[in-house]
């Protein structure tokens, strides 16, 4: 396979994952967002996939980047939206333009911690959810998208 022919995912972290590694290292991990993404990159390379990793604290630039893998040519998606999962509409109305598959993953079981976290907006829009294995819920989301895409 030439690299010309390779799928790429587009891998969205939403607010404060930015400071993994330093935020609630019990709940989250001791793991930085660099080192996350270095191991998904490494992964996706044994898959035969390109990834693009993209992390913003900001609802609006979370929607555009969305938008943009509309324009672009994306084999797929993966999103942990953080905090924004329980309460954006505009994430949920972005990914609904999608016709790609999409995975929402999250590091912590939502359903195990505080009643507004088990509420996930994004869940109906997207082809499947992974939450409670920490970092390695992002290789799991890769190796599904191996039978997927
Ligand atoms: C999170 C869970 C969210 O409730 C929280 O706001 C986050 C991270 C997770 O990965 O466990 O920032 O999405």
């Amino acid at each position: 396979m030439t690299g010309t022919d390779k799928k790429t995912i587009l891998v969205i972290h939403g607010p404060n994952l930015n400071m993994l590694g330093k935020r609630e290292p019990e709940i989250y991990g001791k793991q930085t967002l660099d080192q996350i993404n270095n191991r998904l990159k490494t992964e996706a390379d044994a898959l035969g996939f390109n990834i693009k990793t993209f992390q913003s604290n900001y609802e609006g630039a979370i929607v555009e980047q969305i938008q943009a893998a509309f324009q672009e040519n994306y084999s797929a998606v993966i999103i942990n939206p953080a905090a924004y999962t329980h309460t954006s509409v505009a994430i949920k109305d972005a990914l609904l333009l999608l016709s790609i598959p999409v995975i929402e993953v999250h590091l912590s079981n939502i359903y195990k911690r505080e009643a507004f976290r088990h509420h996930s907006m994004v869940s109906s829009a997207v082809a499947g959810q992974i939450t409670g294995f920490g970092s390695h819920g992002y290789l799991m989301a890769l190796n599904a998208l191996k039978n997927m895409i």
